[in-house]
């Protein structure tokens, strides 16, 4: 604005001036005008005839007004003169009050004439030419544009969309086809109340139609081919002045919306793209439709019927039949519960035609055509589930577990004669859960865990919770994982036992629980839904006879397997001694209710007579111990940068554990063996044989005998005189596995001859008070430096005996993403060299069965034990 007032007071001067010297243009005009004449070929001989620039073919001028002597240059019109040439820049300069700018059909190349802050230009056409690049701003300030038109200026260099022409609010009719836009629209469409037409088709334009096109007024729509524009088109319903629409070939999806108010729209193209569910019939009923093309979607329903003066491509859909008439009864209701979904592609490319026994993906019939099983799970499903359920009136199985749906459960559904299984779980639905009748198993819980408090008191608000059968109260109360446990107890064959674990294991939300035959059903399903249960042969085909085995630890052997689908996993299988299940159970319900980047992730078990095993995800690079103990592949071969991540990785993974809303997890058995690195080094935390889960609000929990590894364990697990058991025990434990990671040795060595550097924590702790940093692998860098010192100083905190003095995950992750200087400097530990532990290595070999596999560690040949 500040250029176009200077440029005007220019102007202006100068015009006084030339009123007294002549009647002509302007100079500056005339120098733009010779110059042009020398740039483009061939120039117009009729140019060279005559100095009047004002009588040049093409040049238009005009007067101030009918009293003013001087003239100026008002359009340049070189419309398919065959020219070529490139542009002299700036126009705004020398034809300040150009209006129209007619150029196309030409071969003009080079950048194009900034048109920046001509404030009377009105049309600008430059269409067909070769224009190669856009200056910055070229549109700013263009109060009066009407019409531009740049369309066909095929080697222009990729661009986005102009926001400057925001100041163009007379803009009507905007036509940048194939001029190799790319990005996507801005939410700018406020800005053009006078747009009628818009043309951007055939560019690189991507993205979703802009929400503010809801207010134009545009006429003309034009984005088809080469764009990929996506997400719906419902923005079209609310342009009420459409009459062309031609969106064929982008990717938009969903469904057709009600155009009902667009009455006079004529020409709709949708061809070619991912449409999907029925044809509105407010479509039909347009009576200003003449052209419409809906060829090669997965639209559904019935077949359209449009006026018969209406030209209708309809063809490469999936409607039910290929006349006009009401689909089957069966394919109606399942196309409402698509449409309680939003018409998702992926049931659309199957659901076709009428009969969904037919091929169509997700259902399953009987022999006589009944539907049995719908099985919706985990497709990303959002929306609502559709009281259109209530009419699949022969259903057994409805699973739409693992999905976003939200809303509630719809009551229909309770009125299904013959539903075995309703599987909701894993959603975000709300409100009451509408009375179930008793053969009915339902899976509500939220995700795997327990039901929150929240959740729970929903569903309690009514009467229909407390009037279900007892079990199923349970289920609810307990969600998924509990029933689990209580299945595993039973094949476990030792109930009393089983139930002292849970009491202690578990928080009840509800105690009246009664087990009975339904459990089976629901175990397999939960199974099906979640975790798979493999049966050992299964297990011999996918370990192809246990033929490669990983590692050997505490509880069992590890083997490497091959899923069908070709995912490689490890299948730890318990060893059968072991008897109790306890540990079985344990990691189920521990890692089984965790979902974690840095947690290993369980993917299913086997529970069979006395064959037990756990499948978990397959970790390419091992466990951390490899790194840290083994001869040759050593800690050095991982940049101090990765070391630094996978530090942070495992302090991330035990404060998730350590965080449960009401409950934590306590791993208890931290150390390197049971930390496994994947492709990346993305370190997970492994093996929750030991865990235990604690209320969150019990800040001790009591456990039997000592457990853990010596070396990792802290003091007051060995003896309650340093404490209760808590969550800062892994803090503990946390701080010796880093120590070991910085010294690339086992924190105990006996074998150093140098007494003082047998144990590394007291070896460190005084080289830091000599003001060494102390590491196997020397830092190159300052940065390096600072993470080295980093880790030092978050171990030596977390190791600090009073278990009150250790900070929690949280604050170590914060330390350790914090810069140095924040981190106070540690007390000295009062550290506890083996010699010095209340009690030694071989006392407590019996009370730990990883005790075992520690002091086999010791040994050299074994070092390769890898406990999953
Ligand atoms: C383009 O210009 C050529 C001559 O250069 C002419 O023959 C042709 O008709 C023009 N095309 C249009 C669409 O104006
Ligand atoms: C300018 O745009 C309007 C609106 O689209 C259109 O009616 C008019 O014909 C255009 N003018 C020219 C010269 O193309
Ligand atoms: C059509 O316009 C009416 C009145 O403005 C509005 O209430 C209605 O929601 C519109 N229908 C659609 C489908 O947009
Ligand atoms: C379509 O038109 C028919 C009659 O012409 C009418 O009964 C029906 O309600 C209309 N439907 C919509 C959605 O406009
Ligand atoms: C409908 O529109 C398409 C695309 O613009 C065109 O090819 C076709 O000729 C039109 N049909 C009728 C009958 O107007
Ligand atoms: C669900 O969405 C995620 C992320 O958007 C994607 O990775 C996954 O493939 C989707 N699953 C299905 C079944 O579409
Ligand atoms: C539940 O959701 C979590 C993440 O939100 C996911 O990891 C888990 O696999 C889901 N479970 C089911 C049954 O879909
Ligand atoms: C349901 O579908 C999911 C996802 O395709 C699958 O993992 C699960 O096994 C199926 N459940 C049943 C009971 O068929």
């Amino acid at each position: 604005m500040a250029g176009l007032r200077s440029q005007s007071i220019f102007t202006l001067s100068f015009l006084s001036f030339l009123v007294l010297s002549n009647n002509a243009i302007n100079t500056d005009e005339s120098t733009y005008l010779l110059k042009l004449r020398e740039a483009i070929t061939p120039p117009p001989s009729q140019w060279f005839q005559t100095t009047d620039m004002c009588q040049w073919i093409g040049i238009v001028c005009n007067y101030y007004d009918d009293y003013s002597p001087s003239s100026f240059v008002e359009a340049i019109d070189l419309t398919s003169l065959s020219l070529t040439g490139e542009f002299p820049p700036y126009f705004t300069n020398s034809l300040f009050h150009l209006k129209f700018l007619r150029l196309q059909n030409n071969s003009f190349h080079g950048p194009l004439p900034s048109l920046a802050s001509l404030p009377d230009l009105q049309e600008v056409y430059l269409d067909h030419n070769d224009f190669t690049s856009i200056p910055d701003n070229c549109f700013q300030g263009l109060f009066n544009l009407k019409n531009l038109s740049l369309s066909y200026n095929l080697n222009l260099q990729q661009w986005t969309f102009p926001t400057s022409l925001t100041n163009s609010l007379k803009l009507t009719n905007l036509d940048l086809a194939a001029t190799n836009l790319i990005g996507s629209l801005p939410e700018i469409f406020t800005s053009f109340p006078a747009l009628r037409r818009l043309d951007l088709s055939n560019n690189k334009l991507g993205g979703p139609l802009p929400s503010s096109l809801e207010f134009s007024k545009i006429q003309n729509l034009i984005l088809h081919t080469s764009n990929k524009f996506s997400g719906t088109i419902n923005v079209l319903s609310s342009m009420t002045e459409l009459t062309e629409v031609l969106l064929q070939g982008n990717s938009f999806n969903g469904q057709i919306p009600d155009l009902y108010n667009c009455t006079k729209l004529q020409v709709l193209m949708l061809q070619d793209k991912k449409f999907t569910g029925a044809v509105p019939q407010s479509l039909m009923n347009l009576s200003s439709l003449r052209n419409v093309s809906l060829a090669n979607n997965w639209l559904q329903g019935p077949l359209p019927v449009f006026d018969e003066h209406v030209a209708v491509a309809l063809g490469g859909n999936g409607f039910c039949l290929d006349h006009d008439g009401p689909c089957d009864k069966a394919v109606t209701t399942l196309l409402e519960v698509a449409a309680g979904f939003g018409y998702p592609y992926l049931l659309a490319r199957s659901w076709q035609g009428n009969n969904p026994c037919d091929g169509w993906k997700f259902i399953w019939c009987d022999k006589w055509g009944k539907i049995r099983t719908v099985n919706l799970s985990k497709l990303n499903l959002t929306g609502v589930i559709s009281p259109a359920f209530g009419d699949l009136i022969d259903l057994w199985y409805l699973y739409l577990g693992g999905n976003n749906l939200r809303g509630l459960i719809p009551k229909s559904l309770a009125t299904l004669p013959q539903l075995k299984v309703l599987d909701v779980s894993n959603n975000s639905l709300s409100g009451k859960v509408p009375r179930f009748s008793s053969t009915a198993l339902l899976f509500i819980a939220k995700g795997k865990s327990l039901l929150d408090d929240d959740h729970l008191s929903q569903t309690k608000g009514t009467t229909s919770t407390s009037s279900l059968p007892p079990w199923l109260a349970g289920v609810l109360a307990g969600g998924v994982g509990l029933m689990m446990v209580m299945y595993l107890m039973i094949i476990a064959n030792n109930r009393k036992r089983c139930f002292s674990l849970l009491q202690k294991m578990m928080i009840w939300k509800k105690t009246s629980i009664v087990l009975d035959h339904n459990v089976e059903e629901f175990i397999k399903s939960y199974q099906s839904m979640t975790l798979k249960r493999y049966s050992y042969s299964e297990l011999k085909k996918i370990t192809n006879s246990f033929h490669e085995s990983l590692g050997q630890g505490g509880y069992g052997i590890v083997y490497k397997a091959s899923l069908v689908d070709g995912r490689k996993v490890a299948v730890k299988i318990l060893k059968e001694s072991k008897g109790r299940g306890e540990e079985f159970v344990n990691e189920v319900i521990t890692i089984g209710r965790t979902s974690h980047v840095n947690i290993v992730s369980l993917m299913g078990f086997c529970y069979e007579m006395n064959k037990r095993a756990l499948i978990y995800e397959f970790m390419s690079n091992g466990s951390l111990d490899k790194f840290i103990y083994k001869k040759g592949s050593s800690i050095c071969a991982l940049k101090w940068s990765t070391l630094y991540r996978i530090t942070i990785g495992i302090a991330r993974g035990l404060e998730y554990l350590h965080r449960g809303c009401n409950t934590r997890i306590l791993h208890l058995d931290m150390k390197p063996q049971n930390i496994l690195l994947d492709e990346n080094f993305v370190p997970k935390i492994a093996d929750f044989g030991l865990a235990k889960i604690c209320k969150k609000d019990k800040s001790v929990v009591s456990i039997s005998g000592a457990r853990g590894t010596p070396g990792f364990i802290a003091p007051e697990v060995l003896s309650r005189a340093y404490g209760g058991v808590s969550h800062k025990s892994d803090v503990y434990s946390y701080g010796m596995l880093i120590l070991e990671v910085i010294g690339g040795r086992k924190n105990y060595d006996s074998g150093r001859s140098n007494t003082s550097e047998m144990y590394f924590p007291d070896w460190i702790y005084k080289s830091l008070e000599q003001g060494n940093i102390l590491t196997r692998c020397l830092p190159s860098t300052e940065e390096e430096n600072d993470m080295i010192m980093k880790i030092t100083l978050v171990s030596l905190w977390c190791i600090q005996t009073n278990p009150k003095n250790r900070p929690s995950m949280g604050k170590v992750i914060e330390m350790l993403e914090g810069s140095l200087e924040s981190i106070p400097y540690p007390p000295k530990p009062v550290l506890h060299s083996p010699e010095r532990l209340p009690m030694r290595f071989e006392d407590f070999e019996d009370l730990s069965s990883s005790a075992h596999e520690s002091n086999s560690l010791a040994t050299e040949n074994n070092s390769s034990i890898k406990n999953m």
